[in-house]
């Protein structure tokens, strides 16, 4: 196994990122949780934005959570804010404000599995600590020729004994965060998942998978579960201030609810909208039952997570701004008239979903 020439590689080959110039343990914190299903180039502005508004642990714990959950904006996964910021005042509450090293302490941190430990503790503690993301499985897998599937337990375990005997044994001197991040790089610059680029690979001499011709079938592609299909209809209540005197010049602005706590997308700004087969009746009867007038469907829009495919209408309507319904009849926790171009912006808190709503109205 050829440390030196991974490492030697990744000195001159990674790619600066801000989190590297500074890998205090909540600058590695805060870029490993935005990273996680998220890709690099996204991160970069969301990581350079959050630093400069909560430069520290402390400044974060402070936080209001809605605050938080507007930062995070568009980066999706918004349990990992939520446990970002839950993490930063356990750090306040439990360790004086300074992040632990070790790992039970680490782990007893909201939202921090082992492959965020790992990071934390290689990266900023410099502790020869393991760790495997998507990246490292498939690294690994073809550097040793693997023939399961680092998807499922059996395989995730046996790559991570792999990742805990290679940093320990032949690295008495090497910096763990410099490897562990240049596995990560590799996999993300050049042991990429379709077509690897094992012509520039610094190690593919000693490849397993390359040496047998089988770079490409390793690991072997997972069958994905089908998307479950969603649909849903919403309201996008502009507000009309045409009716107003004196008001001709304001801006468009735009009814939202914040979604209740222990549902998805939990304190995120969005459009009045219903789930469910009928949702455009539904959404068409609640609408009327106020006064409202629904326009004509937009869409459908679709939206695609992990599990899920939204398939949604957006039901323009106009309302006098001073007649705007109360959105009893939807479970919001609160509600709120915005101006359009600020829901669209970066911090406002709304759901991915929802800000592609707005746009496709307004
Ligand atoms: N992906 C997630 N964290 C990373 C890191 N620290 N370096 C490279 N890629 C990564």
């Amino acid at each position: 196994m050829q440390a030196d020439a991974l490492l030697t590689w990744f000195a001159h080959n990674q790619r600066r990122l801000p989190w590297r110039n500074d890998p205090s343990p909540y600058a590695v914190l805060v870029s490993e949780l935005m990273l996680q299903q998220t890709r690099v180039d996204t991160v970069l502005d969301y990581f350079n934005r959050w630093l400069a508004r909560w430069p520290t642990v402390a400044d974060l714990a402070q936080a209001s959570q809605s605050d938080v959950l507007a930062m995070w904006t568009g980066l999706g996964y918004y349990n990992r804010a939520r446990n970002l910021h839950a993490a930063a005042q356990a750090v306040m509450a439990q360790h004086g404000g300074a992040m632990p090293a070790d790992e039970p302490s680490l782990r007893a941190l909201p939202g921090l599995g082992p492959y965020t430990v790992g990071a934390v503790r290689s990266i900023a503690f410099g502790q020869p600590a393991a760790l495997v993301d998507g990246n490292v499985a498939r690294v690994l897998s073809r550097w040793t020729a693997f023939a399961g599937d680092p998807s499922q337990p059996k395989g995730r375990n046996h790559i991570w004994r792999v990742a805990e005997a290679w940093l320990l044994e032949p690295l008495p001197h090497a910096a763990p965060g410099a490897w562990n991040q240049a596995l990560m790089e590799l996999g993300a610059t050049v042991c990429t998942p379709r077509s690897p680029s094992c012509g520039r690979c610094p190690v593919a001499a000693h490849c397993e998978a390359h040496a047998q011709g089988r770079a490409q079938a390793i690991p072997p592609v997972r069958q994905k579960a089908a998307a479950q299909l969603v649909r849903a209809a919403y309201a996008v209540i502009i507000a009309d201030d045409g009716a107003l005197v004196g008001v001709a010049d304001s801006e468009p602005r735009v009814l939202l609810g914040k979604r209740p706590d222990d549902v998805r997308w939990a304190g995120l700004w969005e459009p009045p909208g219903v789930e469910g087969v009928d949702c455009l009746d539904v959404l068409n009867a609640r609408l009327r039952a106020q006064g409202l007038e629904p326009g004509v469907p937009l869409g459908p829009i679709v939206h695609i997570l992990t599990h899920r495919r939204y398939e949604v209408l957006a039901v323009p309507v106009r309302c006098p701004a001073d007649q705007l319904p109360s959105l009893a009849a939807f479970d919001y926790a609160e509600v709120r008239v915005q101006a359009v171009s600020q829901a669209l912006g970066k911090e406002s808190g709304l759901s991915r979903l929802a800000q592609k709503l707005l746009a496709t109205v307004v």
